[in-house]
């Protein structure tokens, strides 16, 4: 039997801990390898603790919480979060530092845990899988790290060159340097989808089903300082240098832009291994990823559904929110608690490990299934692998059992990816369950500004808004879909705008109309095409400006006139001139025929042209309504 490292957990009593604990911050301890380390925590427990409120007071220093065991919380301090903590009235109790297993070759595991993946090994792994699998298995590179590593999403489909209709799933490993089991749950996966694929049907359906993004490795810079000296550093954060500072790193799971640093679920002091960073997405390998997402909204659609999000340890299945304890708060409803926490439960029925709310546990800030999910509406998960405690560094010969332990989980995770709701026997609505309220055809003019509301119905708002056709000098809003700017062009043009459903893109709805935009300064023809709805024992009028003529109107003016209405009998259309004076050009003829499209010549030689005219529709009788749809005056 091979020997092995192992984490000596040793308990020191009251005052030797705090003599420890000054010997650890005294200064950075010397290191190999070709970083400097500037080092200013330590392991530690608290003794006492068994509440998340407990929980979150320490956190809130800005120590990093690793595990609970029985009533003692495993932490990562620096001494003046030690302080804080031993303030609060709890014992705050140092651990040995890991034992030391030199390693002759640098950033490389030591011998006794070969069997996990250093950088260049992974990228070996990910390499063979793309050229064993090349229809399966595409890599790209995503960003780069601050320190230059390429960052690697793997995508797994069938035809995966091709962007299919598919539901996208990212899952995403490592963010935490010292959480090296992560990066062999990312092989373990991309060993499962592609080398299992012909032989395994459950497989091959989410394969074929689903477009399966693996970004293996978050953070390549911290694991390979973690394990640069041949002993493990027990590092969490990047290896990003901070301004004024001579800590480094940032906690990238806690750099994440929803919100960042809102809630003491994070620390300011660069010192502290839960450091938010400078800004959201300050550390490179944030903003790489981010980005990543960012880039799978496609026509305005984000692709990725779901995302499971891998940590290490405490044997946990962990859902949003973290920034408050609450278990439905602003943007996640009742129904998606519902959901949250029914995928969870199930999944982690497979797994063997505890499901709760992510706040259960402590508040945290700036996490990335909270960005996912109050960004993008993404089922953003957090899986906190083996142990349930209290080591990062279990021997390699539990990688296999470990990483396995997920498969059912992973597949069941997949198979929900289409529609989570439907866990708790809910449908996802096909696209165009939302209905746009049709504003009816429009009129503008050149140089005047335009200022028209949308509203919409169906979904949940708020809805995002688009739109197509808009004349030259429109814009829509895409928050709250009013039309405003000013036209520069005159012409007629077809408009559709589209409101999307906010909690479920593939909702939309649309609305379709002309948009007529009349010339200024040109004597005529003058449309208003915007409708007025009829009803019973109602007038309306609807105006065009004349602007550009000389003298009066022509003998043989006309009046392009279209009504719909189910019975014209009820119907009186008058033309009122700028003076008032009254053209009548339809006087409850026609008895119970439908619509009035008629083209009326009228005598205007003794009206000056310029000014605002009027069509005034009356209807004078009960039962049967309709709508003004569109009018025109050539008054020359
Ligand atoms: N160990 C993880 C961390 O501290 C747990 C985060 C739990 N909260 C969450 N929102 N996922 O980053
Ligand atoms: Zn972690």
């Amino acid at each position: 039997m091979k020997s092995r490292r192992r984490l000596v957990t040793t308990i020191a009593g009251g005052a030797l801990a705090t003599v420890l604990a000054a010997t650890l911050v005294s200064g950075p301890p010397a290191t190999g390898g070709a970083f400097q380390e500037t080092r200013a925590s330590g392991e530690y427990h608290v003794a006492g603790v068994r509440t998340a409120a407990d929980r979150t007071a320490i956190a809130k220093t800005g120590a990093a919480v690793n595990g609970q065991e029985d009533s003692r919380l495993m932490i990562t301090a620096t001494a003046a979060e030690v302080k804080k903590i031993e303030k609060l009235g709890y014992d705050v109790v140092a651990e040995a530092a890991p034992a030391k297993a030199k390693n002759a070759s640098p950033e490389a595991f030591p011998p006794a845990d070969a069997g996990y993946h250093d950088y260049a090994e992974m990228t070996a792994v990910i390499n063979q899988a793309v050229a064993d699998h090349p229809t399966l298995i595409s890599k790209q590179v995503y960003g780069r790290s601050y320190q230059g590593r390429d960052l690697y999403a793997l995508k797994i489909s069938d035809n995966v060159g091709i962007d299919e209709a598919e539901p996208e799933v990212l899952f995403t490993h490592h963010q935490h340097a010292r959480e090296h089991l992560t990066v062999e749950m990312a092989i373990y996966l991309i060993n499962l989808f592609t080398d299992s694929y012909s032989s395994d049907t459950a497989i091959k359906n989410a394969v074929d089903t689903r477009e399966i993004w693996i970004l293996p490795d978050l953070n390549p810079d911290g694991g390979e300082f973690d394990i640069a000296t041949g002993s493990y550093r027990s590092w969490r954060k990047n290896r990003q240098p901070n301004s004024g500072s001579t800590a480094v790193g940032t906690d990238m799971n806690r750099n994440w832009g929803y919100k960042w640093g809102c809630c003491g679920g994070s620390s300011g002091s660069p010192s502290s291994d839960t450091y938010r960073g400078a800004f959201a997405e300050s550390a490179p390998e944030v903003k790489a990823v981010a980005d990543f997402v960012r880039g799978r909204v496609v026509g305005g659609v984000q692709q990725i559904t779901a995302n499971i999000d891998f940590h290490t340890y405490s044997e946990l299945v962990l859902w949003p929110y973290g920034w408050t304890f609450d278990d439905t708060a602003p943007g996640l409803n009742a129904d998606e608690e519902r959901t949250f926490r029914t995928l969870g439960t199930q999944m982690a029925n497979m797994n063997g490990y505890t499901p709760e709310q992510s706040s259960d546990l402590y508040i945290t800030d700036g996490t990335i299934d909270d960005w996912l999910w109050g960004q993008y509406k993404i089922w953003g998960y957090t899986f906190e692998m083996f142990p349930s405690c209290c080591t990062f560094y279990p021997g390699d010969e539990i990688i296999a059992r470990e990483t396995s332990r997920n498969k059912a989980p992973v597949l069941h995770f997949l198979s929900y990816a289409d529609c989570p709701p439907r866990v708790i026997g809910q449908t996802c609505a096909a696209p165009g369950s939302v209905t746009v309220t049709n504003p009816g055809n429009q009129t503008s003019t050149v140089g005047t500004a335009v200022n028209r509301t949308n509203s919409a119905s169906g979904g949940t708002a708020p809805y995002t808004w688009s739109a197509t056709g808009l004349p030259a000098g429109l814009s829509i809003s895409a928050s709250t879909g009013t039309i405003t700017g000013t036209p520069t062009t005159a012409g007629t043009s077809n408009v559709t705008v589209t409101a999307r459903d906010s909690s479920n893109p593939a909702k939309t709805g649309s609305a379709s109309f002309s948009w007529t935009v009349n010339p200024v300064g040109t004597c005529s023809p003058q449309t208003n095409g915007t409708d007025f709805a009829i009803g019973d024992h109602t007038t309306i009028e609807s105006p065009v400006t004349v602007s550009g003529c000389t003298g009066n109107g022509s003998a043989t003016a006309k009046v392009a006139v279209n009504i719909q209405h189910t019975y014209i009998g009820d119907l009186k259309v008058d033309l009122i001139a700028p003076d008032g004076t009254v053209y009548v050009l339809h006087n409850r003829s026609g008895g119970s025929a439908d619509n009035i499209n008629t083209t009326y010549t009228v005598n205007l030689s003794s009206e000056v042209a310029n000014g605002t005219w009027k069509l005034r529709v009356n209807d004078n009788a009960n039962i049967d309504t309709g709508k003004l749809d569109t009018w025109t005056l050539t008054a020359k």
